[in-house]
C-alpha cells in the first residue's frame, strides 16, 4: 500500500491533485496533439488517420457527431466550427439519446464519434448504429487502441497522454484542437474557406500553447476570487457561439467536482428563464471572447448588474470595456474568435478545481462519477 501511495505522488509530479496537472499539462498536451499536423510554413494540415477516407469525408452531405459529457461539448463545438469553416450541415447528438430513437442517418452522411477514454457504453453504441446504417464512422479518441479507436474507420488520437482526473480537462482542450484542424483541413479540401483566413487560424494554433501558458501563469489572481464564491449555492455561466458550449463545459465542470449547482446557458436565452434567478447571491460568469458578439454580451451583463448579479468576465486582455463593467475578471490573451475556447476554458478549469478544493471536496475522485462510463 505504501509502495501504491508513493507511485501516485510521482504519477501527480508534485501537484495536490491529477486534475490540477492535468490542467498544467495543457500547453504541452495541445502542442502534441498539434505536432506533425500542422504545417505552419505551408499553412496546411495534415491528419495522418484520415487520409484513406479524406475524399469520403469532403463529399459528405452531413456529418454526425455523437458523444456524452465533456466530449458532448467537444462536439458542439465541432458544428460551430465545421459550419463556418468548412461549411458542412453537423448535427450534434447525445449519444444516448442517437442510439434509442430512429434517428436517421446512411451512407451518405459520417457519423464522429468522440470519446477521450474510447470506451464509453452509449457513444459505442451510437458507433455501431451509425455503421450499421452504413454511415463511414470516424473517432476522436485520446486512448490509443480503446474499443471506439478500433471501431471506427478512421480517426485522429488527441495524443493528451492520460488523464486521471474524473473532471476532464486536457482531454477537451485536446479534443477542440483535433476539430479545429478537421474543420479547417475540410474548408480548405472543400474549397470554401479563404486563403489568407486559413493561414491565420493555422498560424494562430500554433501560439495557442504560448498562450494557454500565460494564462496558466494567472492561475494565483483565480485561486484568490475562488475563495470569495466556494459559498456560493449556485452559478450561471453565459456565452454566445463558440463560447456557449464553454459555458456548458465550465458549468459541467463546477457541478462535478464541487457539487454546486451551476448552469450553462447561451446568453440571450438568460430572459427566457435564467434571469428570475439572478440576484447578489449569485455569480454570473460570462465568457465574452468572441469580437462579433461582443455589444450583445455587454448588453447581457448590464441586465445581470441591473439585477445585482456579481460578473465574473472571461475576456480577452484588450476588451476594456466588458473589464470595467465586470467585478472580477480573468483576462485572455487576443485570439481568433473561433479558437477562443481553448483559452476561455482554462480560467473555468481553474475556478471550478480551486473551489472544489476550498470545499474540501475530492477533486480527482468526485462522488457517484467515473472516470468512464462502460455500463449504461
Ligand atoms: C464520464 C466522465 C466525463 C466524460 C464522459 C464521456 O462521465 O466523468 O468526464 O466527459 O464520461 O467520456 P468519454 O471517455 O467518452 O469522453
Amino acid at each position: 500500500h505504501e509502495l501504491a501511495m508513493s507511485v501516485e505522488e510521482i504519477e501527480k509530479g508534485g501537484y495536490p491533485h491529477f486534475m490540477l496537472k492535468e490542467i498544467f499539462e495543457q500547453p504541452r498536451a495541445i502542442a502534441d496533439c498539434l505536432r506533425g499536423r500542422l504545417d505552419v510554413e505551408n499553412h496546411s494540415i495534415q491528419l495522418g488517420g484520415l487520409v484513406d477516407v479524406l475524399d469520403k469525408l469532403v463529399n459528405a452531405k452531413r456529418l454526425v457527431i455523437a458523444a456524452c459529457g465533456t466530449s458532448w461539448h467537444s462536439g458542439l463545438l465541432g458544428e460551430y466550427l465545421f459550419e463556418h469553416l468548412a461549411k458542412l450541415p453537423v448535427e450534434v447528438e447525445y449519444a444516448s439519446e442517437f442510439r434509442y430513437r430512429e434517428a436517421l442517418i446512411d451512407e451518405d452522411d459520417v457519423m464522429l464519434v468522440v470519446s477521450q477514454s474510447g470506451e464509453t457504453a452509449d457513444t459505442l453504441a451510437a458507433l455501431r448504429t451509425a455503421k450499421e446504417r452504413g454511415a463511414l464512422t470516424l473517432g476522436i479518441c485520446n486512448v490509443v487502441g480503446s474499443t471506439i479507436a478500433r471501431d471506427t474507420d478512421a480517426g485522429v488520437y488527441t495524443h493528451a497522454g492520460p488523464e486521471i482526473g474524473v473532471a476532464s480537462t486536457k482531454a477537451f482542450t485536446t479534443q477542440v484542437s483535433v476539430l479545429a484542424m478537421m474543420a479547417i483541413l475540410l474548408g480548405q479540401k472543400r474549397g470554401v474557406l479563404e486563403k489568407e483566413y486559413a493561414a491565420r487560424l493555422i498560424e494562430e494554433l500554433d501560439r495557442i500553447p504560448g498562450k494557454v501558458e500565460q494564462i496558466l501563469e494567472n492561475s494565483e489572481s483565480i485561486e484568490e476570487m475562488a475563495k470569495l464564491f466556494t459559498y456560493a449555492p449556485n452559478f450561471l455561466y453565459l456565452g454566445r457561439t463558440y463560447n456557449f458550449p464553454v459555458a456548458l463545459e465550465g458549468a459541467l465542470k463546477l457541478k462535478e467536482i464541487s457539487y454546486i449547482h451551476a448552469e450553462g446557458y447561451p446568453a440571450a436565452e438568460m430572459k427566457h428563464g435564467p434571469i428570475a434567478l439572478i440576484d447578489e447571491m449569485m455569480p454570473v460568469v460570462v465568457i465574452a471572447a468572441t469580437d462579433h458578439t461582443n455589444d450583445k454580451m455587454i448588453s447581457n451583463i448590464e441586465e445581470v448588474k441591473a439585477r445585482k448579479g456579481r460578473i465574473i468576465a472571461i475576456t480577452g486582455e484588450d476588451n476594456e470595456e466588458v473589464m470595467d463593467l465586470a467585478e472580477f475578471n480573468c483576462p485572455i490573451p487576443e485570439t481568433e474568435d473561433c479558437l477562443s475556447p481553448l483559452l476561455t476554458s482554462i480560467p473555468l478549469q481553474l475556478l471550478s478545481y480551486y473551489i472544489a478544493v476550498n470545499r474540501g471536496c475530492n477533486v480527482d475522485q468526485p462522488r457517484n462519477l467515473a472516470k468512464s462510463v462502460t455500463v449504461e
